[in-house]
């Protein structure tokens, strides 16, 4: 459980200071899907920075299962717990080869040497990286390099793992394909999740969604509650998907249809009107 209480960051300071973050207050379960939405700047990637230690509040805490994480000693263990992964693969990647990667961070924390290649193995396995591990880094492509980023922080066992747009570079089969990797591995591994993202489509299936706004939280609710309240989503710089935007169109003039229809759902519906 990661506790969010009454918090405020503000990166320079000063007087009066500019906020990043403002009162934010929320708890994450665990083993919980949380999407963080909201527009540029609104404050989500602060937040993150805020969970695992790098950056501390300004103002109020953040308690992370029960470790505080403005206690110095806790940090190392808390940033164990809770993983990052960031927009931009080549930023994180420090090997020169992948099994180099993924056995940097299983160093860090102290992985046992005899155990090493079974866990790389693992982790490469868990993302459908099909790759040698001692293929070189430079040779991976976009995707590849964002699935070998989720291998080197999946063989860590992260309880939490942040994905900060990590599927923004990714082309539109490509992140899809990631996706549905990193929910089979956690249906085996289960750990919170807290997935960023400006594409609603990747996360109707969370379990809640955070919307905010100007470094404040605007909502908290399940995807079912929030999706059809086109008011807050706009406020919030969101957009549905298109078949989510049409299928609430024509509800509003009394047609029947469900959440996203697909095709199929449509031509029944015109033929039924014709
Ligand atoms: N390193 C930094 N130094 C100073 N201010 C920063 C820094 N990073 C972010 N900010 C400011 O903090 C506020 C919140 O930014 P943040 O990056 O958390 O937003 P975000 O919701 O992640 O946006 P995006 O969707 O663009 O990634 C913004 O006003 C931003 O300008
Ligand atoms: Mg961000």
């Amino acid at each position: 459980m990661i506790s969010i209480r009454n918090v405020s960051f503000s990166y320079t300071g000063g007087e009066p200071p500019v906020w990043a973050l403002r009162d934010v207050s929320l708890e994450l379960e665990p083993g919980e899907f949380v999407a963080f939405l909201g527009p540029n700047g609104s404050g989500k990637s602060s937040l993150t920075r805020l969970l695992n230690g790098i950056e501390l509040p300004t103002e109020g805490s953040i308690l992370v299962e029960g470790d505080d994480t403005a206690d110095p000693l806790a940090v190392p263990s808390i940033r164990r717990r809770v993983q990052i992964v960031f927009q931009n693969p080549e930023n994180q990647q420090v090997g020169l080869t992948v099994g180099e990667d993924i056995a940097f961070g299983l160093s860090n924390i102290g992985w046992p040497q005899e155990d090493m290649q079974r866990r790389i193995r693992w982790a490469l396995n868990a993302v459908r990286l099909d790759a040698d591990e001692d293929r070189l880094v430079t040779q991976l492509s976009g995707g590849e390099k964002q699935k070998l980023a989720l291998a080197s922080v999946l063989a860590l066992a992260p309880r939490c793992l942040i994905l900060d747009e990590a599927t923004s570079m990714l082309d539109p089969v490509s992140r899809k394909q990631f996706v549905e990797t990193l929910h089979e591995v956690r249906r085996e591994h289960p750990f919170t999740l807290i997935y960023i993202t400006h594409h609603l489509e990747e996360v109707f299936e969370a379990d809640r969604w955070v919307l905010f706004r100007q470094g404040g939280v605007q909502a908290v609710g399940k995807p079912a509650e929030l999706w059809t309240q086109e008011e807050l989503l706009s406020g919030c710089g969101l957009e549905l998907p298109y078949p989510r935007r049409l299928a609430l169109a024509v509800r509003k003039l009394g047609v029947p249809v469900s959440d996203s229809p697909g095709p199929e759902e449509w031509r029944k519906l015109l033929c039924a009107s014709s």
